[in-house]
């Protein structure tokens, strides 16, 4: 009696075990073998030379663009581990475009692995889509690919951020711009509603005026907004939240050398910029996020007085619709300086992250001369970014 119960126990005991294992370790690779539909090679699939997975592996036909493409699917966006296994039996190495989603990511150079039958894994990382994804691999030597095993493909652990935005504590009606002195506002996470009529017109009021040195916090701004927020002189807009952009969320003006700082909160839907800098001085935005926008910062580019300006992004979620991250005069010296800067729904990468002008004082439209980083106007590296 007393022995069948320590062996039902046993058994149950081991029952959990073997239950709990398979959620308590890594999510496995799924494979992707080379000789199975959709899984497409440009050339054969052999199986002449042994250690290969499957049936069979995709022989690539010698040729520059015989590419061997397969359809992969993650079931959340982000970074994605991508196991290639492959054999090069000569001693010159075959590159290849690494081509997701019909943009190439990477350059992969598939070295000599001593022989046919042996065979190597090589890992990269890359950014998918939920959903269904391409990956090519699309040789540039005219000796083609090696000869390809399978695509082994293990989803990240970093889902797109699901933007939180807050629920207003309460509404604040709104009848003409809210002159906010010195000493600052604190709305108390209320939502501030309504003013203007909701058109790109340049000549709206702004909900809120900033004294110099003011600090606006806590504050849901409804739409229409009108021109959002204007800074006077230095300020600090905190945890400041735009359901519906509207014109510009916020202008910065003042005199002498003004910091301004934008910490936490977020931006919908800009049909034009998000913030618009107008004075001179270095504009800080951290911890924000923001989504559907034309441009995310802008130095004025065509102002009646023009100034050095200087922009610093840390830490800021932007999701696509949004056309650029920031916009400079380079003739002026304006310098923008990136980092942590997360982009979210832009699988080609078509998101510009700095655009530079040549700007002016005459209110014509500014020439764009350039974009990209240059580690003078535009300063930041590939590490600086991620996709997401
Ligand atoms: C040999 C080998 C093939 C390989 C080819 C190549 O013919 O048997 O498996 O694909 O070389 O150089 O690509
Ligand atoms: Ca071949």
């Amino acid at each position: 009696m007393r022995l069948k119960a320590v062996i039902a126990c046993a058994g149950l005991l081991a029952g959990v075990l073997v239950a709990l294992s398979p959620s308590a370790a890594q999510a496995a690779p799924t494979r992707y073998e080379a000789e199975t539909s959709p899984a497409t090679c440009t050339g054969t699939i052999d199986s002449n030379w042994a250690g290969y997975s499957g049936s069979g592996f995709c022989n690539g036909n010698n040729a520059s663009g015989a590419y061997a493409q397969f359809t992969v699917n993650a079931s959340a966006a982000g970074t994605a581990t991508l196991g290639i296994r492959f054999a090069n039996g000569t001693t010159t190495a075959r590159p290849a475009g690494l081509i997701v989603n019909g943009s190439t990511v990477q350059t992969p150079s598939f070295e000599g692995t001593g022989a046919w039958s042996t065979w190597v894994t090589k890992t990269v990382t890359v950014s998918v889509n939920a959903g269904g994804n391409t990956i090519r691999l699309n040789p540039t030597t005219a000796a083609g690919l090696p000869n390809l095993d399978y695509l082994d493909v293990e989803a990240g652990s970093q889902p797109p951020p699901t933007p939180s935005w807050p629920t207003p504590t309460g509404q604040v009606g709104v009848n003409g711009t809210v002159e906010v002195p010195t000493s600052g506002l604190d709305g108390g996470m209320r939502r501030y509603c309504c003013i203007g009529d909701g058109s790109q017109e340049e000549s709206q009021d702004p909900m809120f005026r900033l004294a110099p040195g003011a600090t606006l916090s806590n504050v849901i701004i409804g739409a229409p907004a009108g021109d959002g927020v204007h800074c006077t002189g230095p300020c600090t807009l905190r945890n400041v939240w735009w359901e519906d952009v509207g014109e510009d969320a916020a202008t910065f003006r003042g005199s002498g050398s003004p910091a301004f700082l934008v910490d936490g909160g977020g931006a919908r839907s800009a049909g034009d910029k998000v913030f618009q800098h107008n004075g001179p001085g270095t504009l800080t935005v951290q911890n924000f996020q923001a989504s559907n926008f034309g441009t995310f910062y802008r130095s004025c580019g065509n102002c009646s007085t023009q100034y050095r300006r200087n922009v610093v992004i840390q830490n800021v979620t932007l999701t696509r619709p949004g056309n650029t991250v920031a916009g400079v005069n380079v003739n002026y010296g304006d310098t923008a300086r990136f980092t942590g800067i997360t982009i979210v729904n832009d699988p080609s990468r078509s998101m510009v992250i700095c655009r530079k002008y040549n700007g002016n004082n005459t209110g014509d439209e500014p020439t764009q001369v350039g974009t990209g980083a240059d580690g003078t106007n535009c300063i930041y590296s590939s590490s600086d970014l991620t996709y997401r």
